[in-house]
């Protein structure tokens, strides 16, 4: 299998995982790395045994170099522009979570991808973790399911953005579990109450701390509780699971294997072959090579980012918030304010949001 050729764009703390990630695999070979910073550019790629070129522009560099595919490791905020010239560039991308920083500018994208006919994959990297398939292969045995809850609580001291932010632990922490549960469940989410808060001790602007609850299709309440100025017994970074269903539960401390508490053994299901960055990266290559539709695809992704939306905006209002009413107001504005006219034609060809995002 030849290597795909990819430019690393956006080379902060994140990007430079992503560096010695695409790095240790032989399956893609970094060819560039672009910045809008050309002084981080060029000490990412200072650290590597090969020089390779750098840049502040991702579509340059990767006509330049012939790569095919870029990483989209750059700030939320610039997650559309980037990856939107990267396809119409006939780059196929590999971005970063969240998708985009809005839910219009995220429904833009999926529309972008399907105007270019190029993959836009997202990295929701704590998706691609055995323990996590092994905990859904469990959830299919428990019959239906009526609740499925996770707890998140710990007390890093990140400094600089997220301690700035009006919902840190909704929109930047909270989506990876959001994502995890729509896979869990095999369900999307319906509706939506979040109660976000700060604690008077707190080191955040923003609401470190948040309790929310999703009505799940199927009728299942997805229910998330979670700090981030919670010292003393801290959970998993991948929050602690509990499933319970009509034949027994499931539960699963986020650090090791998952424990069935029914009256059958587990299934001997085939389990992720990856897992992490390092576990998208292979699925993003695989999907390309195969011509497959990965999870973490655009559409498949989106619904994660939209349960975000929902959960802030019922925090901030203090009602219950339907997962249709907030994609049907984001199409509106994306297709108010789309300007290319092939995005615009691709959303405007949509029967509504949720039939473009979940398929027939
Ligand atoms: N999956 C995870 O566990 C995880 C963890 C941390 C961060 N992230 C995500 O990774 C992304 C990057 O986060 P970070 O902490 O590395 O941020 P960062 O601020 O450290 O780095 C971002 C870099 O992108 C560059 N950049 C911004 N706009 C650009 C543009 N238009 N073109 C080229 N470069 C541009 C900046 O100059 C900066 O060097 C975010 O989307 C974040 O949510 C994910």
């Amino acid at each position: 299998m030849t290597p795909l050729k990819v430019v690393l764009v956006g080379a902060g703390s994140m990007g430079l995982a992503w560096r010695d990630t695409i790095e240790a695999t032989p399956h893609a070979e970094l060819v560039g790395i672009a910045d809008l910073d050309l002084a981080v550019a060029r000490d990412a790629a200072a650290g590597l045994a090969t020089p390779i070129p750098v840049g502040d522009n991702a579509v340059e560099l990767a006509r330049a170099t012939g790569a095919t595919a870029i990483v989209n490791v750059t700030v939320p905020e610039a997650h559309h522009e980037v990856a939107t010239a990267a396809m119409f560039a006939g780059l196929d991308v590999l971005g970063e979570k969240p998708v985009a920083d809005t839910v219009p500018k995220a429904l833009s994208l999926a529309a972008a991808a399907e105007a270019t006919g190029r993959m836009l994959m997202v990295s929701q990297s704590r998706r691609w973790n055995p323990q996590l398939f092994a905990l859904r292969s469990m959830v299919e045995d428990l019959g239906a399911v009526g609740s499925l809850t996770t707890e998140f609580f710990r007390a890093p001291r990140f400094g600089g953005f997220r301690e700035r932010m009006a919902h840190p632990l909704l929109v930047d922490m909270a989506i990876h579990a959001f994502d995890s549960a729509r896979y869990l469940l095999g369900a999307e989410p319906v509706a939506a109450y979040c109660e976000a808060y700060n604690p008077p001790w707190s080191w955040f602007d923003g609401a470190a701390s948040a309790s929310a609850v999703f009505t799940m299709e199927g009728g299942a309440r997805y229910s998330y509780t979670g700090s981030w100025c919670a010292p003393g017994t801290e959970t998993s970074w991948n929050g602690v699971w509990r499933v319970s269903g009509e034949k027994g539960s499931a539960s699963w401390d986020g650090d090791h294997d998952p424990v069935l508490h029914a009256p059958f053994p587990p299934a001997d299901r085939p389990l992720a072959a990856y897992s992490g960055i390092a576990g998208a990266l292979e699925v993003f290559v695989d999907a390309l090579a195969s011509g497959s539709t990965p999870m973490g695809e655009v559409h498949e992704n989106l619904l994660s980012l939209v349960m975000v939306e929902a959960a802030v905006r019922s925090a901030e209002t203090g009602e219950r918030v339907l997962i249709d009413d907030v994609l049907d107001r984001a199409y509106a504005e994306a297709l108010a304010a789309e300007t290319h006219p092939d995005v615009r034609a691709a959303l405007a060809a949509w029967p509504s949001p949720r039939a473009a995002l979940t398929g027939p």
